[in-house]
Order: structure tokens, then sequence, then C-alpha cells
């Protein structure tokens, strides 16, 4: 009925070629071709005709509200900084690619919940990158020897396939996607067509089955998840697995979910015994010492606020265009405050070199942080040393305007509970009262622009004039 042969596809142009060519035959682009199975099937020719007895009806369109409501099962993956990332737990038939460094600790995350889940569902390990008495030491460090877990070494994907298909798990792991090999294609594991092929098969498993799938995706050296982009489009949740290879935490963050919100962020800490569960995340962030150079923020991840501790060092520069680095918030930002402040606050900072570090190896993204950043960078650059308990949240605009921002209340709240005296925030937001109503122990500096935010919190001497 069918026979699969190979061919080999343009990834530009779509253009199909029975053999491989370094340039494509048809839009002439490099590198392009990519091997792929074909199961060659004339599917319109050999589906019965529709109407016709025997046939099966044909499928057609309903209304959403003529759908019956079937609300989500989750599964509880025993860590609840993952089950906070995936969205309240794993959902069964999905596909959820995790993407990491090397030694980051995917295949410890993985197992460790793989070993929790294994109380209560049947759960496959298919471990293709290292040996079962690898995975067992690790599991019995991890787990203490609990669970009812299974483990498959197998690197031949079809094995994989036909243990899948014979156990039916509820919950499966492959680690990694990259090392499984299929032996329908010639191309080397890992390859672009290799990786596709598999995860496409893996996915139509999951749904056919119901398995809950989770895989391990390598990351290329610029941090990019290995395989074709359509892996990504493929599964239903991606999420990364950060963090700064010499500390000891490690953050879990979705990129895509089809089942929750993609601005979650699950703390970790990688521990003798496997990865701990960030109780207070805060604390993470904040590097306690006070010197020249720090600020603190209040940054708004997922659901929740974290208050946060930046750095900058600014120092004359002996290049001919200054040095900027940022670690955890992006240059194209950075740029811009030190432009805003050169402007409005007649600081010469672009013959200045200025690098800025985010503690703990967190990615700021939002705009709120820009007067944190701002109060840090002058903070060096006249060698001043912020007030211990403040705390700084406002968006900055071009204009030297500061710009109020989102869920200012909650991030007020998580400020308070750690001991902070005072905020410097956006006026405008009305917040007196709601500080009162609140009940919060906090004084709120409120300021229109960056001169005045920085006047509140270094006194007048920050001003050039009085220089
Ligand atoms: P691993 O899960 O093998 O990383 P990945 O699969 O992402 O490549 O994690 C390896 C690192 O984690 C390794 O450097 C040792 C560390 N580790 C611990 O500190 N404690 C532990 O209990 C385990 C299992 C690993
Ligand atoms: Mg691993």
């Amino acid at each position: 009925m069918s026979k699969p042969t190979i061919i080999f596809v343009c990834q530009a142009c779509g253009a199909k070629a029975r053999q491989f060519f370094g340039r494509c035959p048809e839009c002439f682009s490099w590198n392009s071709l990519v091997e792929q199975s074909q199961v060659t099937t004339n599917s319109y020719r050999c589906r019965p005709i529709p109407n016709q007895e025997h046939s099966p009806a044909p499928r057609r369109s309903t209304t959403m509200a003529s759908l019956e409501n079937r609300p989500l099962q989750r599964l509880a993956t025993g860590l609840v900084e993952f089950d906070r990332v995936l969205g309240s737990g794993l959902v069964p038939g999905s596909l959820v690619l995790v993407g990491g460094n090397p030694g980051i600790g995917k295949s410890t995350l993985l197992l460790q919940s793989a070993s929790a889940m294994a109380a209560y569902t049947s759960v496959l390990y298919v471990s293709a990158e290292e040996s079962a008495q690898q995975v067992k030491l690790r599991w019995q460090r991890l787990a203490g020897e609990t669970s009812d877990l299974r483990l498959l070494t197998e690197t031949d994907f079809g094995l994989v396939l036909q243990e899948l298909e014979a156990l039916r798990p509820a919950v499966a792991i492959i680690d990694s996607i990259q090392a499984l090999h299929n032996s329908s294609l010639t191309s080397a594991p890992g390859s672009v067509g290799q990786v596709r092929e598999c995860a496409a098969s893996l996915q139509r498993l999951a749904k056919r089955q119901n398995t809950a799938l989770l895989l391990v995706g390598h990351v290329t050296k610029e941090g990019m998840l290995a395989g074709p982009k359509v892996l990504e489009h493929l599964v239903d949740v991606v999420l990364a697995f950060e963090g700064d290879q010499f500390a000891s935490h490690r953050l879990l963050r979705a990129t895509k979910n089809r089942f929750g919100a993609t601005h979650e962020l699950g703390l970790f800490e990688m521990q003798a015994q496997g990865l701990a569960e960030v109780v207070n995340p805060s604390e993470l962030f904040l590097s306690g010492a006070r010197a020249s150079g720090v600020a603190t923020i209040v940054t708004y991840e997922g659901t929740r606020s974290l208050v946060v501790d930046l750095q900058a060092l600014v120092n004359v520069t002996s290049y001919a265009s200054p040095r900027r680095t940022a670690t955890g918030i992006g240059i194209n930002r950075l740029h811009q405050i030190l432009a805003v402040l050169e402007k409005h606050m007649g600081l010469p900072l672009s013959r200045f070199d200025c690098y800025l570090a985010v503690a703990g190896g967190l990615k700021v993204e939002e705009p709120a942080a820009d007067l944190g950043v701002a109060a840090a960078v002058v903070a060096s650059f006249r060698d001043l040393t912020l007030p211990p308990d403040t705390v700084l949240i406002g968006e900055l605009g071009l204009g030297g305007q500061l710009r109020p921002v989102s869920r200012l209340e909650l991030r007020l709240q998580e400020a308070a509970r750690l001991g902070f005296q005072q905020a410097v925030v956006p006026s405008g937001s009305g917040l007196a009262k709601l500080i009162v109503e609140m009940n919060l122990n906090l004084v709120l500096l409120e300021a229109t622009n960056i001169t005045e935010a920085l006047v509140l919190v270094f006194g007048n001497e920050v001003r050039v004039d009085q220089k």
C-alpha cells in the first residue's frame, strides 16, 4: 500500500530532488536541501467517494458552541515550579520540548519529575545518551529508589517507537531527540532531516495514544534550539532551561505554550540531591552588598514580582568608541538609557565605558527596569551609594520623563514584604491612597522625570550644575 522513499526537499523554495545537491537546482540557495522520507500513497485516488454505502461519514465543520466542554486534565510533575511553567501541570497527549546548554540539568530535571510521576502513573524514560547504569546511579541519588519508573536505553528510533506503542505509557521522556536515529534516513543523528522525522512521528504517537512526551533538545552555540525551526512549530510547549553553570540556581521559562502563559518563570537550585525548588526567589537576586553602582528594581515575571539587584560600572574609556556590555538586559535598552542620561542630565557618558549586570543571571526584559539602570549608572559614574532600603520602578521615555508601569501595587507589595522602606515610582499613579489601604509599610517617592527621581535618591549633588 505504501512504500517509503527518500527525497531531498529545499527548505527555501520547497523543490524536491531525488539526490542531494549542495545548491538547490531551482532557487540556487546553498545548503538548503534536507533529507526526508516520503510515503507514496495516492490518498486522493484511493479514498472512497463520500456518501456511498459503507464509506465513512465525511468530516464536517461544527459550530464552536456545539462542541462539548472537556476540561484539560493535568498531570502534576512533582515539582511545583515545573508545573507553574507548564501552566499548572503536564497535559496528556502534549509534546513538550525542553532545551538548554549541555550540563545545565535537563536530564536531572526530567528524571526527577519522571520519578515523581511514576508514583501515580505509567512513565517511560528513554535515554539515548547515557547508559542504563549511568541513569540508574543518578536515579538512586535523586529518587532514593522509590518509584516504578521504566527505563529504555536505545538510540534506534524504530525500537523506541515500538516500545512506546507496546507500553502505551501516560508520560514518556526522550533524552534527547538529537541522539535518536531513524534508520530509514541516511543522514546522521541530530541532522535537520532526522530530528524532524523523529519529532513528527512522536507527535502523531502522542496524539494517537494520549501520551505526554517530554523531549530534550540540544541548543546550538548561539543558544538557539538545534534542529529545524519546524520542531518548535510542531511541539505544544517549548521550555528553555537556563542559568549560569557556575552558579547553582537554574531558571526554567516557556517560550511557547499552547496550554498556558509563556511569561511564567520557574526557579530551581542545583544541589547534591538534584534540583530543589526556590522558596523565596527574591532573595536569590539580591546581592546584599551596598557598593556604589548597585540599584534595586522590582520586575514582574509571569505571575509574581521579583526584587532584583542591578550593578553598573562606568569607567573612562581608552577606546575610540566606548565599550558597552549588558548581561541580563538588552544592550539597545542600555544604549537608549545612556543617551537619555547624557541629553537630559548632561552627563558626558559617551566618553565612558559602561558595563551592566543583573544579579543571579536573570534576564530582565521589561522597561520597568529603566529607572533602576539609570540610577545604577549614575551611582557608578558619580561614585555614590544608593540608600540600602530603596527600590526603583519606572520606564524611562526618550524625553527623560518617567512612564507608569503595570501592576505597580503587586511590585510594591513584594518590596514591602522584603523589608524595603521606600520606593521611587512614576508620579500620578495615585498610589498613596492605595498604600494606606493596603497597609504597606513603604514610603512612596513620586517623580515625573529622571532628574527628579535621581535627586530624590541621591540628593541635589547629582545635578551636573551642582558639581
Ligand atoms: P545534567 O542533567 O546531566 O545536564 P544536561 O542533561 O542538561 O546535560 O546535569 C549535569 C550537571 O548537574 C552536572 O554538572 C552535575 C550537576 N548535578 C548536581 O549538581 N547534582 C545532582 O544531583 C545531579 C544529578 C547533577
Ligand atoms: Mg543530559
